[in-house]
């Protein structure tokens, strides 16, 4: 897979159009062509979480991925010998996931289930949710029932990774992140741009140009969705009113950083904190930068 990030130039402006055309099909509803994109360096990934699972978590080998996609990161899994559990709210991509751990004769558990609810009976010793899936949560309440629902979820010692883009209001940046790759005779790019939020909505508007090429042509299409945006302020203030720490944090390429305004992309490592039950009410979202 090959990835190139850079600040978009003309295309945003077309691109600004086709984030107005509502969308007719996500890019969620095409799973095949998502993982042929996403699916390379998964398995590095799982390195990388694995390390912090022994670092600073139990080492268990139960495992937990709220909106697990494609399933990518459980066939990994599910090949070292974990037990994993993952869960989605779409349909679409819950069949996939199934089907590639079927097909490869993985056993890893898939079931149907939304992050602002899903809780089991049994604890997990780990959590994972990288690349700014938390940001689909789109208010306070619905981020902090989540965390509460990973808090009763997470063994005592367990940890959850956190992965998400932080936002500057004060120096907002369009974005535009290329992915290109190839699975037999069929390639995929996938062209994602950004348009950046504002401090009252705090929305910021994805739109993902998908475009296909196989030997009977080509095919492509625009979609687009909202993520919820955190200014390191707003984080942090919802981060305390969860009954989560921050107890180290890492930029995407998995070196250790310190959280400042200036942080952009971090893959948080949260743990329970003792003596705290359930989430609170956020007071202010007004910190300044840190
Ligand atoms: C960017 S994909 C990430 C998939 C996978 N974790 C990965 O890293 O490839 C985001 C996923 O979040 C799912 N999703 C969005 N909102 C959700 C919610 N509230 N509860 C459960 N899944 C959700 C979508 O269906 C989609 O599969």
């Amino acid at each position: 897979m090959a990835r190139e990030r850079g600040r978009p130039a003309a295309r945003a402006a077309s691109s600004r159009a086709a984030a107005d055309v509502p969308a007719t099909r996500s890019l969620y509803d095409c799973p095949q062509w998502y993982d042929i994109v996403h699916e390379a360096g998964t398995a590095d990934e799982v390195t990388r979480l694995e390390h912090i699972n022994r670092e600073f978590g139990t080492g268990g080998r139960d495992w937990l991925e709220p909106a697990c996609g494609t399933g990518r990161f459980l066939r990994v899994l599910a090949r070292r010998g974990y037990r994993a559990v993952g869960y989605d709210r779409s349909e679409v991509m819950l069949r996939y996931a199934r089907d590639r751990l079927l097909a490869s004769r993985l056993r890893a558990e898939v079931v149907r289930g939304d992050m602002a609810a899903f809780v089991r009976p049994r604890r997990f010793d780990f959590a994972y949710n990288l690349i700014n899936t938390f940001r689909h949560l789109h208010d306070d309440s619905l981020a902090l029932a989540h965390l509460g629902c990973i808090a009763r979820s997470l063994r005592r010692g367990g940890v959850y990774v956190l992965g998400l883009d932080l936002v500057d209001y004060d120096d907002p940046q369009p974005g535009e992140e290329v992915w290109t790759a190839r699975r037999g005779l069929c390639q995929v790019r996938h062209v994602m741009l950004s348009i950046p939020p504002d401090r009252r909505t705090r929305r910021e508007r994805i739109i993902n140009h998908l475009i296909v090429d196989r030997p009977c042509g080509r095919e492509s299409f625009a979609s687009h969705y909202d993520l919820r945006a955190y200014g390191l302020g707003q984080w942090l203030d919802l981060l305390e009113a969860s009954g989560l720490e921050c107890i180290a944090s890492f930029d995407f390429a998995w070196q250790p950083i310190v959280l400042t305004g200036y942080t952009r992309d971090v893959n948080l490592v949260l743990k329970s904190r003792a003596g705290r039950r359930g989430p609170r009410r956020i007071v202010s979202e007004s910190r300044a930068k840190q």
